[in-house]
């Protein structure tokens, strides 16, 4: 949540005044939303869902993983990208993220055997992965890909929007995204059978009420919005390129002013085109890190809680389903995959996550926070380097 005001209040309200808040109401607010994010974006199908969690989900199921598949995710991101491949009926493997914070191009790779049917780059705190190296890997393989674009909703790679590179791209707009409408999340997709499945994944009967007829109904749940989400996203929308910009103005003026301190920043795969709200500094030693994140305020992104395996306890825990027979973990398809979990199977992306200090830098910064931050960034270097 960047901001959110007058604006979201006022659509909401038009919403509500109108007597049409359901979806397929005469306003059409989350199919407005849809096709003007398909714009935004430059995506063919967008898909409005209930959050990120279902996004990743659906995106999933609609392109055919279950059990039987390994899906590859990094060591670092929220436990939803992992939970969403156990809700598929999937296994997900666990995989190194290198200095870039994102997965490890070189780990996908090693990591790949027969049952590797997908993998899901996660575009973290608004930074974008190697897209290049990745899509690369994954057509030699023959491996689906899922962008996890929940935090980079805004970011760009090579003129392409996060999430419309892959065969699905999926997105959060939780309170703590750069849009939000309190929950809610979106899934791109290039095939129009895979528009067709999710349409039925997300709302089993909207997908009669639409008269789609292109793909045999299935049974499945509802997770659809209503158009005072829809509205309220429309309005979000708006406000999105002109917060990134300030933002990215406040991270270059500090990026400049503290240039020859000595510190580094983690590798960026897209320089100007991504929509982060921190600045990550990348120290040598982990006693480094505690000082430095100390001196500046920051957080070390080790301690970010779920958003690293060592703290995904369903998934160490092998519990997939509350029911044994729905659980992937224990199903006679999944026999043969891989499930070596512990908090000490990847110590390198640990030491990593260890040394790197997340800076808060939102939009909202003024001018004179941007100096104190300056200031308080070269005196933690002087002392660290001095
Ligand atoms: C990387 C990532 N994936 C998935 C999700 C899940 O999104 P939601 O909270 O909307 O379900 C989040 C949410 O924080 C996230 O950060």
């Amino acid at each position: 949540m960047l901001e959110i005001g007058k604006k979201e209040s006022a659509a909401a309200s038009k919403v509500i005044e109108s007597g049409n808040i359901f979806r397929y109401g005469a306003n059409g607010a989350c199919a407005e939303f849809e096709k003007r994010y398909a714009e935004f974006t430059g995506a063919k199908y967008v898909s409005l869902t209930a959050s990120g969690t279902t996004a990743l989900t659906v995106a999933m199921q609609a392109l055919g993983i279950g059990p039987g598949d390994e899906v590859l995710v990094p060591a670092h991101t929220y436990m939803a990208t992992a939970t969403a491949v156990v809700a598929t009926g999937a296994i997900p493997v666990i995989v190194d993220i290198d200095e870039s914070i994102m997965i490890s191009p070189k780990a996908i790779e090693k990591a790949i055997r027969k049952r590797t049917k997908a993998v899901i780059p996660v575009h973290m705190w608004g930074h974008v992965c190697d897209m290049k190296s990745i899509m690369k890997i994954a057509r030699k393989h023959k491996l689906l890909v899922i962008e996890d674009a929940c935090q980079c909703v805004g970011g760009f790679y090579e003129g392409k929007a996060a999430g419309t590179i892959g065969d699905a791209g999926c997105f959060s707009f939780n309170f703590f995204k750069n849009m939000t409408c309190g929950e809610g999340g979106a899934v791109i997709v290039k095939k129009k059978e895979h528009h067709e499945r999710l349409a039925n994944l997300i709302d089993c009967c909207g997908f009669f009420w639409e008269g789609r007829k292109s793909i045999e109904a299935f049974c499945a749940g509802s997770t659809r919005k209503s158009d005072i989400e829809g509205a309220i996203l429309t309005a979000q929308l708006d406000r999105l390129p002109g917060l990134i910009k300030k933002s990215r103005a406040n991270k270059k003026r500090i990026i400049k002013a503290t240039a020859k301190c000595g510190l580094k920043q983690i590798p960026l795969h897209s320089l100007d085109h991504e929509c982060s709200q921190m600045l990550m500094f990348q120290l040598e030693t982990e006693e480094q890190a505690i000082k430095f994140q100390t001196a500046v305020s920051g957080i070390r992104l080790i301690q970010t809680g779920r958003h690293t395996f060592t703290e995904w306890d369903p998934i160490l825990n092998k519990i997939g389903h509350i029911h044994p027979l729905m659980d992937p973990f224990k199903m006679k398809a999944n026999e043969k995959c891989r499930m070596n979990y512990s908090k000490d199977i990847l110590p390198k992306s640990v030491d990593i996550l260890s040394r790197t200090v997340a800076v808060g830098t939102g939009p909202k910064m003024t001018a004179d926070d941007v100096k104190k931050l300056i200031a308080k960034i070269k005196e933690a270097a002087k002392s660290i380097y001095s």
